[in-house]
């Protein structure tokens, strides 16, 4: 039996792209799915068709609620044993100034990217002594733009955790995180829109998934990384260009 991967909101869009570019090179993968049933059923049968050595299974859970967030390292571990790498990709993205920004919203976008989270990283923590975890951030954690203020600032935790978890965990397990840029467009947009914001990007072009997959496999083979931030932006992280 391989080793283990678990990638929160993984029957679409990145997480999809991550499991099965994990799967490729040999990974059992757990996607989990909050809404995308079907998709995530979907994914699980195509990779038990391409990888029949390997064990592929979905496991739904609601990661804005704590209760449920918490049943996800306990069910992976009576069905795999162990694993080997948790990816903490299930997002939301939610565009509102602090002004517009509500009780609830701001909840959601916190228990999302920096409470499940922290409770997915202390059970790892607690259940395997060896492994990874990559947290995907965002390059807005360097900005103060205010846009997607609670997405932001809850990212920003997620990056903050990442160092912190690193340090508890060491030496067994390595903790880091990627920010990616302008990878894929939201939901209902189309690259146009990327092509458009590309303009001030340093690079001045959108990203691929290819980028952050890239991004993955450095900090998996690098077994002297840990509490690291890729940022996979075609470098927005360092301000917007004036030409
Ligand atoms: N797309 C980009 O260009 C870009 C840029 C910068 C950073 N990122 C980061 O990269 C990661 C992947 O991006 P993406 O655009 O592929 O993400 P996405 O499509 O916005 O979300 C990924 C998954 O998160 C899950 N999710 C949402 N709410 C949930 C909940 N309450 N409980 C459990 N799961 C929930 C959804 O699963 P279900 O569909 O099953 O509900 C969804 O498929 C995110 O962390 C994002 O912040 C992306």
């Amino acid at each position: 039996m391989g080793n283990a991967a678990l990638i929160t909101g993984a029957s679409k869009r990145l997480g999809r792209a991550i499991s099965e570019h994990l799967a490729g090179l040999g990974w059992d993968i757990i996607v989990h799915f909050n809404s995308s049933q079907d998709e995530a059923v979907e994914l699980v049968e195509e990779l038990r068709m391409r990888y029949p050595l390997q064990r592929f299974s979905h496991v739904k859970a609601d990661l804005s609620v704590a209760a449920e967030a918490e049943t996800l390292i306990p069910k992976v571990v009576s069905e795999y044993g162990k694993i080997e790498l948790l990816v903490n990709n299930a997002s939301v993205f939610i565009p509102a100034t602090i002004a517009k920004t509500s009780s609830e919203m701001f909840d959601l976008h916190f228990n999302i990217h920096m409470k499940t989270p922290f409770l997915l990283i202390r059970d790892f923590g607690d259940q395997f002594k060896k492994g990874n975890i990559v947290n995907i951030v965002d390059t807005r954690i360097t900005s103060n733009s205010s846009g997607y203020a609670a997405y932001s600032l809850s990212k920003q935790g997620l990056w903050d955790l990442t160092r912190m978890a690193a340090l508890e965990f060491s030496p067994g397990i390595r903790v880091n995180a990627i920010a990616p840029g302008l990878i894929l467009p939201p939901e209902g947009k189309d690259s146009d829109y990327l092509w458009d914001l590309a303009k001030k990007n340093p690079m001045k072009r959108p990203g691929s998934i290819e980028i952050v997959l890239k991004s993955l496999d450095f900090i998996l083979e690098n077994d002297y990384l840990t509490g690291q931030l890729i940022f996979a932006d075609g470098g927005e992280n360092l301000g917007y260009t004036d030409n």
